[in-house]
């Protein structure tokens, strides 16, 4: 679909949107074309449950007198509270109302808004909910009926500022570049996307001006990350590190802010094997990197400045006659003896060693890790929130903050010295899970906790947020890409020259 800006003047073709506001408030321009229309913008309201509620959408026929194939009017709310969040939704919303009647070309006529954005923003910010809702993982269906494909080839959006509006809209469309390659990379299935093809993925953000590196099991072991090589070993995909580095800050040696994934290209669970049913959703456990690599492209995409590293901790966890079995001790880079007591808490061991690696090798003001790590923090938070555990309030505060903003909410769970304690092993310095199945998730924070060395740091628990099993606005059912608009975000706040 082609995204343009155009200074506002009357389209010839295609379907027009306008704007309605509460209570069926017309905007000026709606109610120009109601005008225009004879009223039958009015009548079409007055006989239907449309009353220019945030989401609502009405398709009207375009009366005899007027060229253009149909008038689409959209609900934006309280006229005033109109904000960056409700244009993208609105912009999402219609490609999915569009697509759904076939509509090939549509022209959204954006006055100026009594809110608090500018026409350049709410112009951009419609444009990129609108792309987010283009995406599509179509690459493994070759018999897709004429039916099924999209129909909406151009989108236009006219405002009385398209200059600045096109320009706004650049860093939104990178940011949009980085959500998609998350998503894609996290739409994979395992036979195609294992540690080393995803390193390969990884490597190609060296378009951008990214430094990429790929630790492999010789470098890993004379480190002595011990913890992920002990979850890659019972699988014939050998393990990858790959640190990624963005130096856009004035002073390239400023200290970096880090971010680092869970990537386990597929969780079989190991010897501790999970049940069938359900498993292939395990396709999607390399979601934190996911995440970290998107939010590498699209930091670098629009060049940021600031001084970024990534780090992504990828393997395979297989059952295999050469997979770690319960109760063995593995030795993490740090020195710290673990007692795998259940081979399918193996995110925590992968990222024992990348966060350790990270903190002592780059030695970074903060590091913020993302992962696929419980089944328990969906029993707790759904898909509504993530899990943000940190050891630091202000860092919490402020990803907090930024998740508000974009519309990818963070609730803060706790870490304490009890959970802390629940992990003391009898017969190593700790053991992967506590002794029963009560707070698995601070379990999971603590546990690693104790491999960031003091740095500020926290940890997205995305298991719930990576993927899901339905539309929203700009997030089509699948892969979410969620966490790579919360942590552009977190940067542009707080951490940008
Ligand atoms: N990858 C899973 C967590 C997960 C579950 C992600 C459901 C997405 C959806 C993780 O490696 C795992 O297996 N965790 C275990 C930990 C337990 C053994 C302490 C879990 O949550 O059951
Ligand atoms: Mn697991
Ligand atoms: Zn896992």
């Amino acid at each position: 679909m082609k995204i343009s800006f155009a200074e506002l003047s009357a389209p010839k073709a295609g379907t027009i949107v306008v704007g309605v506001g509460e209570d069926r408030a017309l905007t000026p321009i709606a109610a120009a074309l109601d005008k225009e229309a004879g009223g039958a913008l009015v009548r079409a309201m007055a006989s239907s449950r449309f009353a220019g509620k945030k989401g609502q959408l009405l398709a009207v026929l375009a009366p005899a007198n007027l060229t253009v194939g149909g008038i689409v009017l959209a609900g934006l709310g309280k006229l005033a509270d109109v904000d960056a969040l409700t244009l993208q939704a609105l912009g999402g919303s219609l490609v999915a109302h569009l697509n759904g009647a076939g509509e090939s070309e549509a022209t959204v006529r954006l006055g100026a808004l009594e809110g608090k954005l500018s026409p350049a923003e709410a112009a951009a910010n419609l444009a990129f909910g609108a792309r987010l809702r283009t995406y599509r993982f179509d690459k493994y269906r070759t018999r897709m009926k004429a039916e099924q494909k999209p129909t909406l080839k151009k989108l236009a959006v006219q405002s009385d500022a398209a200059t600045a509006a096109k320009k706004v809209f650049a860093d939104l469309d990178r940011l949009a570049d980085g959500i998609f390659f998350t998503r894609d990379l996290v739409s994979e299935p395992g036979n195609i996307l294992y540690p080393e093809s995803l390193a390969d993925q990884a490597m190609t953000l060296a378009e951008l001006g990214v430094e990429v590196e790929a630790l492999d099991e010789k470098k890993m072991k004379k480190l002595g990350m011990g913890a992920l090589l002990g979850v890659g070993q019972g699988s014939v995909r050998p393990p990858r590190l790959v640190v990624m580095a963005w130096l856009g800050a004035d002073d390239k040696k400023a200290a970096p802010i880090a971010f680092v994934g869970k990537g386990i290209t597929f969780d079989t669970g190991g010897i501790s094997l999970k049940p069938g049913a359900g498993m292939e959703e395990m396709k999607w456990d390399m979601g934190g990197s996911g995440t970290v690599i998107g939010l590498m492209k699209a930091l670098a995409g629009r060049k940021a400045k600031v001084n970024v590293i990534g780090v992504v901790a990828l393997a395979e966890n297989m059952p295999d006659g050469n997979a770690i079995r319960p109760g063995d001790i593995l030795t993490s880079m740090s020195g710290q003896t673990i007692e795998v007591n259940n081979t399918d808490a193996e995110g925590r061991l992968v990222l024992a060693d990348a966060l350790w690696y990270t903190q002592d090798r780059f030695k970074p003001r903060l590091m913020v890790n993302l992962a696929t790590l419980t089944g328990a923090i969906l029993v707790a938070l759904g898909s509504e929130y993530a899990g943000l555990f940190s050891n630091n309030d202000e860092l919490a505060e402020r990803l907090t903050a930024a998740g508000r903003a974009v519309g990818e909410h963070l609730w803060r769970m706790p870490l304490n010295d009890a959970f802390d304690r629940a992990i003391d092993s009898d017969v190593a310095d700790m053991k992967n899970i506590s002794g029963d199945r009560n707070a698995g998730s601070s379990i999971g924070g603590v546990f690693l906790q104790r491999f960031v060395n003091g740095v500020p740091w926290a940890h997205l628990d995305i298991a719930g947020m990576a993927w899901s099993k339905k539309d929203a606005p700009t997030v089509p059912k699948g892969a979410t890409g969620y966490g790579v608009r919360l942590l552009e975000r977190f940067v542009a706040d707080h951490y940008e020259d």
